[in-house]
């Protein structure tokens, strides 16, 4: 059995390009024979930058909300909210002082502020080392995740083997998974789908503000008549992405064809996402209208969890020379 653990980002509502580039695979993961899987929202994280109470909350919500209506089966793997285990805090604190201090100035998450300390927290500077404790607080074997991290599995990895070179084989070392074929989804203006850039879809708001987000992909000025290149359109490659094989095939047809124009395929594409994620978007909507509801299912998690990290805890402690209990 290994031990697969990942944190998820709580910066709101995921869209169509987290839905099908990062939840579904990872579902897919923990719905596999041999995977004990350990999936966290990282609100623990997100307070290096976050100041609104309010918004905190609502983001680990809709987090949650998309992630259960997207079938994640909740009783097979431990899926819980970083802020509901806080030994994570404590074993955060063990790890720093196993930490060169080098090593947290170096890594590019924090390097890239280096023209505006001013405005850095001390917080941002401890990211990797609350990050390591989210993975070894668990002996997590596999962490799965983008390119992006992978410096930080490094530094997780690094203070492990100096935590374990100091007393003892204590840590389990966990190995990243990046994966190379990498989907991307394009978002309504072309660029990668991102919250950032404000180019998203989100399948799991109501249909109003769905058609608007997909009446507002950007196209060409190509006439209706004229035939048009499926492949370099945002409208085609999105559908492409949600569509039956059959459908997107007879798009690309009428495309190459001429006479169906952006509008036509924009329709047949909301179509589909009305359609293809109703079970989601009504199960998101009826979980949002409840956070009780989802609170208790997170906090059913971190149960789960926190015996996983009393084990652990206990015996660091114990390596420490604190009394451990
Ligand atoms: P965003 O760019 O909206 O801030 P995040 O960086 O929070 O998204 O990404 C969370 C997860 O969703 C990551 O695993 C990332 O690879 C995946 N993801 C984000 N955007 C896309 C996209 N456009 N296509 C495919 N996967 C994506
Ligand atoms: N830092 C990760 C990100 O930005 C999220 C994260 C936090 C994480 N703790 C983790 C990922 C532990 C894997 C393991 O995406």
């Amino acid at each position: 059995m290994a031990r697969i653990l990942t944190g998820i980002q709580s910066t709101g509502t995921p869209h169509l390009g987290n839905v099908l580039g990062a939840i579904r695979p990872a579902i897919a993961m923990s719905d596999t024979p041999g995977n004990d899987a350990f999936l966290f929202i990282a609100d623990l994280h997100s307070l290096t930058t976050m100041r609104d109470r309010e918004v905190l909350r609502a983001n680990s919500h809709a987090v949650a909300a998309a992630w259960v209506a997207c079938g994640l089966d909740t009783d097979r793997c431990t899926f819980y909210r970083q802020s509901d285990v806080p030994e994570v805090a404590e074993l955060t604190w063990y790890l720093g002082c196993s930490t060169p201090y080098p090593m947290l100035a170096n890594a590019h998450s924090f390097k890239d502020k280096q023209e505006r300390l001013h405005e850095v927290n001390a917080g941002l500077f401890y990211y990797p080392v609350l990050m390591a404790a989210d993975i070894l607080l668990y002996d997590a074997n596999v962490v799965p995740i983008g390119k992006d991290q992978k410096q930080h599995l490094e530094i997780a990895r690094d203070i492990a083997s100096a935590f374990n070179r100091s007393y003892g084989e204590v840590l389990v070392l966990p190995e990243a998974r990046i994966s190379e074929e990498v989907m991307m989804v394009p978002g309504t203006d072309g660029q990668k789908m991102s919250k950032s850039y404000g180019n998203t879809i989100i399948p799991f708001l109501p249909e109003s503000t769905l058609k608007k987000q997909v009446m507002s992909i950007v196209t060409d000025s190509a006439a209706l008549d004229a035939p048009k290149d499926p492949e370099s359109d945002n409208v085609f490659k999105i559908f492409r992405l949600v569509a039956p094989t059959s459908a997107v095939e007879t798009m690309r047809t009428n495309y190459l064809a001429g006479g169906y124009g952006y509008g036509h395929a924009k329709k047949e594409l909301l179509e589909v996402l009305v359609n293809g994620f109703r079970a989601e978007r009504d199960t998101f909507q009826r979980l949002l209208t409840d956070p009780a509801e989802l609170d208790r299912l997170l906090r059913a998690g971190a149960d789960k969890a926190r015996a996983v990290a009393h084990a652990t805890l206990r015996r660091v402690r114990d390596r420490l020379g604190f009394v451990a209990h």
